[in-house]
């Protein structure tokens, strides 16, 4: 499993939560895994004591590099049985010891590409080091977005011949079409690749290098983090340029939506709360509320509270709540957002704080307590997306009992199952959905959850559904396995000899 972020290591969105919850899954049912990231200025030595395994040159257009490879502690991962699962981390200070993992300031890092480069080289790097070393050879090499994606190009490349990798089968996951890893046609001598990939049936794209095109045209196989987002990014919307790519490659495609990890994530033992509580005994969710509104210097009363927990970012639809923000000053609630990202939002949420101190509580930065109280004290959770390839926090929520308020797109459409006003299926509901990517669509479905939440009955039924809601990665780890077993069988690894 290669990665360039994984929990509790370095995060900076829902990638992070799955590449660090993902190989244990598999492990717990047996499979063995060895998870592979970029060891980052951000991961703090003396909480996560990585040891050094290794030192093996990685080639790179500029000569070999030397690569510190580092064993970290599987401790690290509190509540998690080992197992079969190791972690491991590709060291170059130069390239990875800087404050961001990919920007500074809203700027990407300038050498990115030489950066990813390096780390999928050096991921192959280790993997004839397992080989030799160990004798241990993975069945399948599963890589997470653009950053990992020339992994897939270059074993179909310069290393087609390598031996080690004979049978040796590729999965890319595409947490996000959005980001694609461009970068000029300049820059495409870093990879190192034969100027022939250089095409548009291959790493060319509008006259730029698309990494994350060249990892969908090279990887063996093919997933997304939903079916409905599956089947978008197929199309001009949703795809980024890439749906004509995407589409060609339809049967190597499959929506496996996200879990969470449930003991990270469970209110009847959740270390960030005030209180713990579980669906039988919800008062202690009401002293999670209060406490929450004392945090943030809200009045401490019996409003409904709406949360947000979000980068913020154009993807995020937030645009939308800020449109009917004077709307809702109108209405007996509270909104408290935590989030990061661009300027705009941060001022826009920022001055509607100061002009409605009783109402509006902002939190900017990256803060994983609060994100766990939020979903626990909030009543309600604001997820307008514009797309949205899983989404975690509409998950966290029904853990929590949060009601999830979302647009339907993506994993929110395939996760949530909206009410409607006088429908007999709302015995299913566990949320709010609204379609239309206008602010209008926003307002009136936030209108109609706070109606339905005037009458308690009603409301305790949806929070009963949704916390009963199976969130789990159970069966999305069986989808992966079955996966993994297809292309076994396709491909079958040759035995040692
Ligand atoms: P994305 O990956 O697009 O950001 P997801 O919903 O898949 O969206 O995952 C977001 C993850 O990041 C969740 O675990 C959420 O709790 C967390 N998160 C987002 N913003 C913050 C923040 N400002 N502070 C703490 N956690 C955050
Ligand atoms: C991406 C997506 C998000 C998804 C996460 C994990 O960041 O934006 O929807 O949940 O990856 O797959």
């Amino acid at each position: 499993m290669v990665s360039p972020e994984a929990v509790p290591y370095a995060k900076t969105g829902g990638l992070a939560d799955v590449a660090g919850t993902l190989p244990f899954e598999l492990a717990k049912l047996g499979h063995e895994v060895r998870l592979i990231i970029p060891k980052y200025g951000c991961i703090d030595d003396s909480e996560h004591p990585f040891q050094q395994v290794a030192e093996l040159p990685v080639p790179t257009v500029a000569g070999p590099i030397q690569a510190i490879i580092e064993q970290g502690p599987v401790s690290s991962f509190p509540g998690k049985t080992a197992g079969r699962m190791s972690i491991f981390a590709i060291r170059h200070d130069l390239f990875f010891a800087r404050a961001g993992l990919y920007q500074e300031q809203g700027r990407d890092y300038p050498d990115n590409l030489d950066r990813f480069s390096f780390f999928c080289r050096g991921v192959l790097a280790l993997l004839t080091h397992f080989a030799s070393a160990e004798q241990w050879r993975p069945d399948i090499l599963h890589l997470h977005d653009w950053q990992t994606a020339l992994c897939a190009v270059y074993l179909k490349t310069l290393y087609a011949r390598q031996p080690e990798f004979t049978g040796l089968q590729t999965i890319l996951t595409l947490h996000n079409v959005g980001y694609q890893g461009q970068f000029p046609k300049s820059e495409f001598e870093k990879t190192g690749l034969p100027a022939d990939v250089f095409t548009p049936a291959g790493l060319e794209f509008y006259g730029s290098v698309n990494l994350l095109k060249g990892g969908i045209l090279f990887a063996d196989m093919l997933t997304t983090v939903s079916p409905t987002y599956s089947r978008e990014i197929q199309t001009p919307d949703f795809g980024f340029g890439l749906e004509g790519v995407l589409a060609q490659r339809k049967d190597r495609l499959v929506g496996i939506v996200n879990g969470i990890d449930t003991g990270v994530w469970d209110p009847s033992t959740d270390p960030f709360l005030p209180r713990t509580y579980s669906a039988s005994d919800l008062t202690g969710k009401r002293v999670c509320k209060q406490e929450l509104q004392r945090e943030m210097k809200l009045p401490v009363k019996e409003a409904p509270v709406l949360g947000i927990v979000s980068r913020l970012v154009n993807q995020k639809g937030l645009d939308l709540v800020v449109d009917i923000l004077p709307e809702l000053m109108e209405v007996d609630l509270q909104l408290i957002i935590l989030g990061s990202g661009e300027r705009r939002y941060e001022q826009e949420f920022s001055s509607f704080q100061n002009r409605y101190p009783k109402k509006v509580a902002l939190r900017l930065g990256f803060d994983e307590g609060l994100a766990h109280r939020i979903q626990a004290g909030s009543d309600m959770l604001l997820i307008p997306s514009r797309y949205e390839p899983c989404g975690l926090t509409q998950l966290h929520g029904l853990r929590y009992g949060t009601i999830p308020i979302v647009r339907k797109t993506g994993g929110l459409a395939d996760t949530v199952v909206p009410f409607s006003p006088g429908s007999t299926r709302n015995r299913r509901a566990n949320g709010f959905r609204f379609t239309d990517m206008s602010s209008e669509s926003l307002l009136s479905v936030i209108l109609l959850a706070l109606s339905v939440h005037k009458h308690k009955n009603e409301w305790d039924h949806l929070i009963q559904t949704g916390m009963r809601t199976d969130v789990s990665w159970g069966p999305s780890v069986q989808h992966y396995i079955r996966v993994y077993d297809g292309l076994c069988k396709t491909h079958p690894v040759p035995s040692p000899s």
